[in-house]
């Protein structure tokens, strides 16, 4: 079997580091090593409608800077397909058909869509289409065969509802689709990166984020005001490493490189936080650190944006051919998933052949029985 990665992200703003560490870095990395026959990265405009419909401007406007982020990040339109969502019928095509294989109580259990509902206080009044977004995200998935799909753990609710549709799609109408796995990142900092202030994520509204867009002089600032150990009042006081801030970024971007570049006295993370643990280490000296280390990973994506920037029409010329070649590719399971379904009316000559025979049959029968009749009335 093919190995197919898919994954997306919602255009409602530019993607941040938390985005990074949560999956692009991974989709990069995966990309690189050709481990995958096939890779298709979404722009999920469609699904950012459903809780942005009144709002249009703001996904349109975002398309392009994610497209910006993903190119700029490492994503290569020669390895990876980059397409738009909205440009794929099928996938809505689809997403009517799993709607029959899924309850309105299971979609209820959703914890993440639970969440989302309270976060943008729907209470009563819960959009239909925001409601079923994650029957939508197991068409995304399954109309590219998708076998890995690169998320962060808030995505695993949908990744198993879409498990539960293949299984199901699948003991009924025959085996067609396939059943995905999440790759989650690779470590607790990176699948739950922090904003700069301590709070549990990072949000724009919450202005808490650092983009991978920022220039050197903003992610500076960023990290020099970051939240770290409130207790951790004098250089001398003992330090608490856990929920500090500083470290966990530390423990999602820092590798024992950066110490042999930057801070040479340590040789890597663990005795770094011993030593803040022990006290005597200062806040800023760590907070250098970190910056050197954000800089180096973003001053290379940083760079490349500035490039792609000054040629916007290439940038959707890379999202329209990924998306003419996600298009093909979904078609081609639409009409497996009607065929499997006895919707394919048109393309099935046997079909039309066995009903014209049967009907013949019937009038032949028909025509028998008027025969017999007609004889018993002459005698
Ligand atoms: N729900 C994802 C997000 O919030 C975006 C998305 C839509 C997605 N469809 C997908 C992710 C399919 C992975 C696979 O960003």
């Amino acid at each position: 079997m093919k190995k197919i990665i898919l994954t997306g992200d919602r255009p409602t703003g530019r993607l941040h580091i938390g985005h990074y560490v949560g999956s692009l870095r991974r989709r990069v990395q995966l990309q690189n090593e050709g481990g995958f026959d096939e890779i298709y990265i979404m722009i999920a405009d469609a699904q950012a409608l459903t809780d942005n419909f009144d709002n249009p401007d703001k996904v349109r406007a975002n398309i392009v800077e994610v497209a910006l982020d993903y190119l700029s990040a490492g994503l290569d339109p020669a390895k990876s397909n980059l397409f738009i969502q909205s440009q794929i019928p099928e996938l809505t095509e689809l997403s009517f058909y799993y709607m029959n294989l899924v309850t309105v109580a299971r979609l209820q259990r959703n914890p993440t869509v639970k969440a989302e509902i309270q976060m943008r206080k729907f209470e009563n009044s819960i959009p239909v289409g925001f409601f079923t977004y994650p029957i939508s995200q197991a068409s995304d998935i399954t109309a590219f065969k998708a076998t890995t799909v690169p998320v962060g753990e808030d995505q695993e609710p949908m990744i198993e509802q879409t498990r539960e549709i293949v299984r199901k799609f699948n003991s009924i109408y025959g085996e067609t689709l396939v059943e995905p796995e999440i790759l989650l990142p690779e470590n607790e900092a990176s699948m739950r990166l922090p904003g700069t202030d301590g709070q549990a994520k990072m949000s724009k509204s919450l202005g808490n984020c650092i983009y991978l867009s920022d220039d050197e002089e903003t992610v500076r600032k960023k990290v020099m005001s970051m939240f770290t150990d409130p207790g951790h009042l004098q250089v001398s006081d003992p330090g608490k490493v856990e929920g500090n801030t500083v470290f966990t970024y530390l423990d999602a971007f820092c590798t024992p490189e950066h110490f042999a570049a930057y801070l040479p006295d340590y040789a890597d993370l663990e005795e770094l936080k011993a030593h803040y643990r022990r006290g005597g280490l200062g806040d800023v000296k760590v907070k250098k650190f970190l910056n050197n280390v954000l800089q180096e990973t973003l001053g290379p994506i940083r760079a490349r944006r500035r490039e792609f920037e000054k040629d916007i029409p290439y940038v959707y010329e890379v999202l329209q051919k990924g998306s003419e070649a996600a298009e093909a590719k979904a078609a081609q399971t639409l009409s497996e998933v009607k065929s499997a379904m006895r919707i394919n009316y048109f393309d099935d000559r046997e079909l039309i052949m066995q009903q014209q025979e049967a009907f013949a049959n019937r009038a032949a029968q028909a025509q028998a029985r008027e025969n017999g009749r007609r004889r018993g009335k002459k005698k």
